[in-house]
């Protein structure tokens, strides 16, 4: 385990390819104020530069009780709309880094999941939850609406009325309901968490990590085109990827009946 830097509110770790970028204001529950966005945003700008040993990111937060639990409320109550806009594209530059990455990136959900820290979750490519998790956008409760994401990233992953009900209702679900709607993907024991995301970070690292990169990259952009321009950018992309040596070892492995051994090139 090497430490990739030093930050106030947040921690880097890399283990054997797997990052692990932990929100640590545990006594505030990980809320995001300010300066916590800024962690954010150069942890990422340090996993992206380390693209050659860190294949894949997990977000995570600090302790058992809370992902994140919001952008900071302490911060926000007595601020202006100005101030509000620019607490809001911090954030947004922090969360379309993650969506930005090379790097395939896991939120690994440990408890509270709220506000910005839902919005923090769905910017991350896949979710991992313990069944002790709850989500929600409560924002309404306090007067106001999500401003890091929430109404736009929440509707594209459960569609617009479970978005909306949610966002409304201001009011949190289990576990069980975020996976009955398809929020997050897997939900597990608190205990096997990490056991969990690793199995998966692993699995996705013995393959052709440039097409999983790629992969994620035609799915995001892809989402928000029409499906004729978007199937002409996956086939450029799917086109793309026979440039690779990892396309002629993957292929090669499967001929000579081997594992592929791909070096990302
Ligand atoms: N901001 C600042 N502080 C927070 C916080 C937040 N979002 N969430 C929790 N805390 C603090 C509490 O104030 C408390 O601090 P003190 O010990 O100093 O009093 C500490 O964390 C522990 O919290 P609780 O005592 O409230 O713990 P609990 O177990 O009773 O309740 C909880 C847990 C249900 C998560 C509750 O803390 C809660 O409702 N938090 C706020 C959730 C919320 O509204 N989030 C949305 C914020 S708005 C937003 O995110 C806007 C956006 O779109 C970006």
């Amino acid at each position: 385990m090497t430490e990739l830097g030093t930050f106030k509110n947040v921690l880097l770790s890399n283990d054997d390819g797997i990052a692990t970028l932990t929100i640590n204001r545990p006594k505030s529950l990980n809320a995001l104020n300010s300066a916590t966005l800024e962690d954010i945003g150069k942890a990422l700008d340090v996993v992206k530069s380390h693209a050659d040993d860190v294949k894949i990111l997990v977000i995570t937060g600090s302790g058992e009780k809370s992902f994140v639990a919001g952008a900071d409320i302490s911060q926000m109550q007595s601020m202006n709309s100005i101030e509000a806009a620019n607490l809001s594209k911090l954030a947004h530059n922090s969360f379309e880094k993650i969506e930005n990455l090379p790097q395939f990136t896991i939120a690994a959900i440990n408890g509270y999941t709220l506000g910005g820290g839902l919005e923090l979750a769905s910017s991350c490519d896949i979710r991992v939850a313990t069944n002790k998790a709850k989500f929600g956008q409560p924002e309404v409760t306090l007067g106001i609406i999500p401003g890091f994401g929430g109404t736009q990233r929440l509707t594209r992953l459960v569609g617009r009325g479970k978005a909306k009900e949610m966002i409304a209702m201001g009011t949190m679900i289990d576990a069980e309901e975020a996976f009955r709607i398809g929020l997050i993907e897997e939900i597990v024991e608190p205990e096997n968490l990490v056991p969990k995301v690793k199995e998966i970070a692993k699995q996705i690292m013995k393959n052709g990590l440039i097409a999983v990169g790629m992969a994620k990259y035609v799915i995001d952009r892809g989402a928000d085109l029409p499906l004729d321009v978007a199937i002409d950018f996956e086939t450029q992309l799917w086109a793309e990827t026979f440039a690779t040596k990892d396309q002629k070892e993957g292929m090669s492995a499967f001929l000579e009946k081997r594992a592929a051994n791909f070096q990302n090139k």
